[in-house]
């Protein structure tokens, strides 16, 4: 992943590259760094710890210059200590003639660096990035611009890079392949970034960069070529790109920020949804959805989970065939195509590799029809898709998932209403009760997450806890696998989920006295079925935490420990009972004091392999 951002002006652009990198850290935060050209020198300065640090550190060092670039490290090669922190500096730290910062993987960096070494290179850290900067080096003719398109012809791998030289100090040279890059354009002054969030409040003209481009950034002009070194036109757009440092305001973190804005973010999200309107997913949507008679759904991780709730939606009320698929996973491996397939790819960020790449083999397959439910409209994946509903979350800060995954949820029943209403499966009545209710969710989510107080109670005895089991039935299983997710990637405890019917085949071995077991049970037809399972758990010792909704006739008792949620809310159940589970899981980190915004190891957008 990591996050990269330079700038050539004829002002002092330390605080633009410290900003730009805050705003990126959400690419990965265990290293960061920034380079200057200083009285004819590279100067810089590394700092294991976060952006602020940086900050601090460049403040007292003075580091003041023109032109620069900057990163914020998710580390891959090399772990995350200061010499692997960006930028790298080729020939060496003494005589530093070339700057350079990386973002994505370079798969031919072993060869690179033995054949760099034999010509001399020391090597200061283990990282890919340091490759390129001394074959940058090795290769460089008097012209960076040249020297760079022919350099990024060595590397195999994703790539977007921003590089500067000594002898060249107003201009920036950037390349991109497989990892985002974008161009700012200023007056008489010219940006690079990760995004155009990091650049927001220094310009608001963004280029996109297509894959092989190759950028001269200089003071009043840049030049872009592509992949062949042909000169080319990137159109400009205005981006009013969120800068994402919204306000705390009365809350501790900004995922607990982000779980309390879920009833604001889906009522956006689902503002000016009238009625079931196919055009609300881009023209020609109508004409799409009644050409295909599948759907396949490509996401990662939390957005992975809103396609698995999304399957139990959209076959039983549209009775369309839904398949579900690990991006990763579907992108390697060999799959039936059907071209009367729609292509669903869901993503908060718009940027996961692994996402943009199953999409594109998709395509390479013959399946044409493609559609994104994204929360960022300027995303590749929104420009990728021919078909895009944006979910409207707003700015998602904290790395664990909430608003944007309960978005997407509202937007994938939008989905199947109008998939359904296409395939003449849904009468007026029915349509109108849906609606009705969809309408209603921020009421009924903000019942829920007035549970609050009784779900830090069940936090303070989770905390002590290394192990939790989560047990859910039907649609609510995605939101089993989902609450485990979160408790896992902010507390550190080790959860896993299960289908509630499943924990006889083999689970079961794990229940002891100590183990937890949060059980989901709305009151639906599988609610005497899952009753049966909780016996299961308590016959072996185990202690139940059960989400139970407010008529479904459980009650507290040894070993059982029950909250009820306010209403039963039918196929749309999974939007409630998920909230109470990102309680569950934000107070248990926070009773076990981790650092609940940026957990460790995690970033928030994944844009490596
Ligand atoms: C977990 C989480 C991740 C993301 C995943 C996909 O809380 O946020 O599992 O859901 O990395 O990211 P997007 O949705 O940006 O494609």
């Amino acid at each position: 992943m990591c996050g990269i951002v330079g700038a050539v002006a004829q002002r002092n652009i330390t605080p633009i590259l410290i900003e730009g990198l805050k705003r990126l850290e959400y690419r990965g935060y265990d290293s960061c760094g920034v380079a200057l050209y200083v009285n004819g020198a590279l100067r810089r300065s590394r700092s294991t710890s976060r952006v602020a640090d940086l900050e601090t550190q460049v403040k007292s060092a003075e580091l003041e210059g023109f032109t620069g670039i900057a990163h914020t490290r998710w580390a891959t090669h090399g772990a995350p200590a200061s010499h692997n922190a960006h930028p790298h500096f080729s020939p060496s730290e003494d005589n530093a003639r070339i700057a350079l910062v990386h973002n994505g993987i370079i798969e031919n960096h072993d060869e690179l660096r033995r054949e760099l070494t034999e010509l001399g290179y020391q090597f200061q850290s283990q990282t890919d990035t340091e490759v390129i900067a001394h074959l940058v080096d090795h290769m460089y003719n008097g012209d960076l611009f040249e020297t760079v398109q022919q350099a990024v012809k060595r590397l195999h791998g994703a790539y977007a890079i921003a590089v500067f030289c000594r002898d060249e100090p107003h201009r920036v040279v950037a390349a991109r392949q497989g990892s985002p890059l974008v161009v700012g354009v200023g007056n008489g002054e010219n940006f690079v970034a990760s995004d155009a969030m990091a650049l927001a409040g220094t310009t608001d003209q963004i280029i996109y960069l297509e894959e092989g481009d190759v950028v001269d950034l200089q003071l009043a002009r840049y030049w872009i070529v592509d992949a062949e070194g042909r000169q080319v036109n990137r159109e400009v757009k205005t981006v009013h790109a969120h800068t994402g440092a919204a306000e705390l305001g009365p809350y501790r973190h900004f995922m607990q920020k982000e779980i309390f804005e879920q009833p604001r973010a889906i009522g956006d999200t689902l503002e000016g949804v009238t009625g079931i309107m196919p055009e609300l997913f881009g023209d020609g949507a109508y004409q799409v959805f009644k050409q295909i008679d599948r759907v396949l759904i490509l996401a990662c991780g939390t957005s992975y989970y809103a396609g698995l709730t999304a399957k139990y939606w959209i076959e039983s009320v549209a009775q369309v065939p839904v398949n579900v698929e690990i991006a990763s996973e579907y992108r390697y491996r060999v799959s039936v195509p059907d071209p009367r397939t729609l292509v669903v790819t869901i993503s908060q960020s718009g940027e996961t590799a692994d996402t943009l790449a199953a999409l594109k083999h998709a395509r390479s397959l013959g399946m044409h029809h493609t559609l994104t439910i994204c929360n960022v409209a300027t995303s590749a994946m929104v420009r990728e898709c021919s078909l895009a509903y944006i979910t409207r979350a707003g700015v998602e800060v904290g790395v664990a998932s909430t608003k944007a995954f309960t978005t997407q949820l509202a937007a994938l029943f939008l989905l199947t209403l109008t998939l359904a209403q296409v395939n003449g499966r849904l009468d007026d009545a029915q349509e109108a009760i849906y609606l009705k209710q969809m309408r209603h969710l921020p009421v009924a989510l903000s019942a829920v997450l007035a549970l609050e107080p009784q779900i830090i109670a069940w936090a303070e005895e989770f905390a002590r806890k290394e192990n939790a089991l989560f047990l859910g039935r039907g649609i609510h299983y995605p939101i089993a696998l989902e609450g485990a997710l979160k408790l896992k990637e902010i507390s550190y405890i080790h959860a896993e989920a299960y289908p509630a019917g499943e924990l006889k085949h083999g689970p079961l071995a794990l229940v002891t006295e100590e183990m937890p077991v949060v059980t989901i049970a709305p009151n639906d037809a599988l609610l005497e079925k899952l009753k049966s399972n909780m016996q299961e758990v308590r016959a072996r010792g185990g202690e139940l935490y059960v989400f139970a909704d407010v008529d479904s006739r459980i009650t507290s008792s040894d070993g059982v420990h029950v909250i009820r949620l306010p209403e039963h809310y039918g196929l749309l159940s999974p939007i409630l009972h998920v909230a109470a589970l990102q309680l569950l899981a934000y107070h248990t980190a926070l009773a076990r004091g981790t650092d609940v915004d940026k957990p460790r190891n995690l970033a928030k957008s994944v844009t490596v392999e």
